[in-house]
């Protein structure tokens, strides 16, 4: 997928996840959240082109955490059409992975828990909403669709679609279908 329909396409999930959001125009002049994916987008490129980008695309980072409150590394691996809302005090580690059409509030950490240089951040699949606050902590698995309530801090693997709120997060699992209505059950 080419760089700019990269970007479109996180303009268009901000106008989609934010019924606030009134026009492109005022999306991007106006939130942060987009001005911090796109400001990884390019230090993530820069990242993976090579290593003496690196320190700039370190920089690139910082200075994208100073204007928006979001600090992203430029390492992260971020999917399509991703969409921070309001912005301020989120953190995103190294190694951390985003699947598609995800969206964080302000407030949320996706962190580690381990100081050794592996895999210590964690991996959100697609279509996942982490609320104002929470925290998801060490290399953990959230599994597509899931929900992460405002202000829980998550330290185990979320199924698919669940629902996971509180400290620590417990997991709500989504309602069993109703097989049992199931007509063809009862041939
Ligand atoms: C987790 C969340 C997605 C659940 O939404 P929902 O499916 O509509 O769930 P409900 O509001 O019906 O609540 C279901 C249960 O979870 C509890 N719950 C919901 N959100 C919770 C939270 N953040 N922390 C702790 N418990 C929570 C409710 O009290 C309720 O408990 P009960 O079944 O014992 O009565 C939602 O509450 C949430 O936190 N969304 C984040 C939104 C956000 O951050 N907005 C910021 C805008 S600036």
């Amino acid at each position: 997928m080419s760089f700019v329909r990269t970007l479109r396409e996180d303009l268009a999930a901000a106008r989609t996840h934010d019924p606030a959001a009134r026009s492109n125009l005022e999306v991007v002049l106006a939130y942060p959240g987009l001005h911090a994916i796109w400001l990884h987008r390019l230090a993530h490129a820069m990242w993976n082109r090579s290593h003496t980008l690196r320190l700039p695309a370190r920089l690139l980072s910082q200075l994208s955490r100073a204007l928006t409150g979001i600090e992203i590394h430029p390492a992260a691996k971020i999917g399509p059409r991703f969409f921070i809302d309001h912005g301020m005090g989120v953190v995103i580690g190294e190694t951390a992975e985003v699947g598609a059409d995800c969206m964080l509030y302000h407030g949320v950490t996706l962190g580690g828990t381990s100081l050794s240089a592996t895999k210590r951040h964690p991996t959100l699949g697609n279509g996942i909403t982490v609320g104002a606050g929470a925290k998801i902590l060490g290399p953990l698995h959230i599994g597509d669709g899931a929900r992460i309530g405002a202000n829980a801090v998550v330290v185990r693997d979320v199924p698919d679609n669940a629902t996971a709120v509180g400290v620590p997060a417990i997991n709500r699992e989504p309602a069993a279908p109703e097989s049992w209505m199931d007509p063809a059950m009862y041939i």
